[in-house]
């Protein structure tokens, strides 16, 4: 095989045959889970709401000053997360899988008046498709790491995508969140059981996306997806695996919308379960450096 050759070749095709039809349901389902997301209330981009609402207060602390950083913004939807990146002041791109949610994101910024670039592709093939471009910033996270089957070549495609002393910051949900459902004769508290896998190795969980998790209609056409799940360690290993330093680590009780029926708010109007509800870990930072 030619260098050339080598070279053309798109890392997300090293993925398992199956692993890349999941991608491809995955997509097809994000694609059309996107119009509901855009008319939902959840996202509620009719309305005059903070943009920085999906943001903790530590993750600007993390994230340092993004003025006249290259950020990009992998998994980023709506570009939701992206805006406010931009807005203070990072030169941000939004890469997502799902072609509907790139020109929704698009639209959104427009009517925003804030830059931001977006660009359609895979996340293993980012480097690729963002041509060779370095970043100061990798942000990630919030629904994200779900959706990778490969955590090792996932780090190792965004360890290319840093210029040395470059941050890789995730803010992704606990997997002892995704673990935990409420209990079925019980379905109107937040008596939560542990129901499904923390770590991860038991190949994808196949989910009927039917009823995606914003307000809105049935998703219709696309119904399949897939997840897989990821405990912290397998996080910590590929990041730290592709040779990233880990600089901090956190664990957070607060999530940056009610999960559950009966969670309160916080003074950073994010939620938390309510009192005298054990205080465990929903949602995690990792900060990670090139
Ligand atoms: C829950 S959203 C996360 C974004 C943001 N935190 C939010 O809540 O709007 C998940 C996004 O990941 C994207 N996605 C899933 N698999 C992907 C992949 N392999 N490469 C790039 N994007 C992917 C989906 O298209 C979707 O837009």
């Amino acid at each position: 095989m030619t260098e050339a050759a080598r070279e053309s070749i798109r890392p997300s095709s090293l993925l398992s045959l199956e692993d890349q039809r999941r991608m491809r349901a995955n997509e097809a389902n994000w694609d059309a889970r996107t119009p509901i997301h855009v008319a939902s209330r959840f996202y509620g981009l009719a309305d005059e709401l903070d943009p920085e609402r999906w943001f903790a207060p530590f993750e600007w602390d993390d994230l340092g000053p993004l003025d006249g950083r290259d950020l990009v913004h992998l998994q980023c939807h709506l570009g939701t997360e992206t805006i406010p990146l931009a807005a203070r002041g990072a030169r941000a791109v939004g890469l997502d899988l799902s072609g509907a949610s790139v020109t929704a994101a698009r639209e959104l910024a427009a009517r925003s008046g804030i830059a931001v670039e977006y660009v359609q592709g895979n996340v293993y093939d980012a480097v690729q498709t963002l041509g060779e471009r370095r970043f100061d910033v990798v942000y990630t996270g919030k629904g994200a790491l779900c959706y990778l089957p490969d955590l090792d070549r996932w780090a190792r495609e965004i360890a290319r995508l840093l210029r040395p002393g470059g941050r890789l910051y995730i803010v992704e949900f606990h997997p002892l969140l995704n673990s935990l459902g409420l209990t079925p004769e019980l379905d109107e508290g937040t008596a939560l059981l542990l129901r499904h896998d923390y770590l991860g190795g038991r190949g994808p969980v196949r989910r009927d996306g039917t009823h995606t998790y914003t307000d809105g209609p049935a998703v219709t056409g696309a119904t399949e997806c897939f997840e897989w799940m990821h405990g912290i360690a397998e996080v910590v290993n590929a990041v730290t695996g592709a040779g990233l330093r880990v600089a901090r680590l956190r664990e957070s009780h607060e999530l940056p919308w009610p999960r559950w029926p009966d969670m309160v708010r916080t003074a950073s109007g994010w939620w938390r379960l309510p009192d005298p509800a054990p205080r465990i870990p929903l949602l995690y930072a990792l900060l990670a450096r090139a």
